[in-house]
């Protein structure tokens, strides 16, 4: 039978294609499964999951919840707002406390990079990476690509451009990591200010002019400036920002060909995105969100087989 290659999913840096070829295919079935009137298997009801949350999030919060309470699992949610660790406790406590209580995996959101990492080396669950500060988000990734899949039929040969704060973003370094794994051409565009120096040497295209960006696409990730992890001002100003770097409906009518629309949430409508664009048939927003469920479910379910009980 398949398994996966790691025992926890810290980032798609740790991953190779047949992994995320495993992933598809498992989360083809799952899709499947919610979409029956009966939407939940009892694939884990041996298993507990702790889904903690040191960072706040909406999508990938309650889609990991979904997607184990899809799969019969034994949920706990932690929030680090209203927890002990506002006294002081430590990280490594805070988790062997909770794992004390019998849990088998955890899903973990931190705005620290390396923290799941750190994690994983220190107790004995297996761990998944929800978001670990501007370093990875690899199941936002897997939904992504899986999503261009769903819509252009493959990933390989297709050219995607990921758009804006590439600097702060978890979400540009996984889809990096996934697309190239899958064969697909990256570039990267954005202000020079939210370019990371030494980014081509990831086997990026950079480009800093949007239109040109657009022209050479397929797909157009675009990602919203991630104000929270800034310590000064990248830009002159937002309305600047929005003529040079936002995606309106003008500009995609401008292009010789339909380009598909993505965007990890949350939006700033009128910054990056125009609405118009965002509800339009080219956006595949909210199917990424739906697509989420179906790769974590199959994350989770991968995971979970190679725990020993
Ligand atoms: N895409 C994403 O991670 O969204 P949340 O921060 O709402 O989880």
């Amino acid at each position: 039978m398949s398994e996966l290659s790691v025992n926890h999913l810290l980032g798609i840096k740790d991953l190779n294609s047949r992994d995320i070829q495993l992933i598809f295919e498992t989360a083809d079935h799952f899709k499947e499964v919610i979409n029956r009137p009966i939407k939940k298997v009892p694939s884990l009801r041996d298993i507990t999951i702790a889904n903690l949350f040191f960072e706040n999030s909406t999508r990938t919060k309650l889609s990991f919840e979904l997607a184990e309470k899809r799969l019969s699992a034994d949920v706990i949610n932690f929030s680090a707002s209203q927890s002990s660790v506002k006294k002081g406790e430590t990280l490594i406590d805070t988790v062997n406390n909770i794992l004390s209580m019998k849990v088998d995996m955890v899903v973990m959101r931190h705005p620290n990079p390396g923290a799941c990492v750190f994690l994983s080396q220190h107790v004995n669950a297996s761990i998944i990476n929800a978001g670990d500060g501007a370093h990875e988000h690899p199941t936002q990734a897997l939904l992504d690509s899986y999503s261009i899949r769903e819509r252009l039929g493959k990933v390989q040969g297709k050219n995607v451009v990921i758009v804006g704060d590439i600097l702060h973003s978890r979400v540009a370094l996984s889809n990096i990591f996934a697309l190239q794994l899958q064969g697909a051409n990256v570039m990267v565009c954005g202000p020079k200010t939210l370019l990371p120096k030494y980014i081509d040497k990831l086997g990026v295209k950079v480009e800093t002019n949007l239109k040109k960006a657009l022209e050479w696409c397929d797909v157009a990730n675009m990602l919203r400036v991630q104000n929270e992890r800034m310590d000064m001002t990248y830009f002159p100003s937002t309305r600047e920002y929005t003529q040079q770097y936002g995606v309106n409906r003008a500009l995609l009518n401008s292009l010789d060909k339909e380009i598909t629309i993505m965007h990890p949430g949350p939006i700033n409508r009128g910054v990056e995105i125009t609405s118009d664009v965002a509800d339009s048939k080219q956006a595949i927003i909210l199917e990424q969100v739906q697509n989420g469920v179906a790769i974590r479910m199959a994350v989770i379910y991968l995971l979970a087989s190679k725990i020993k009980h």
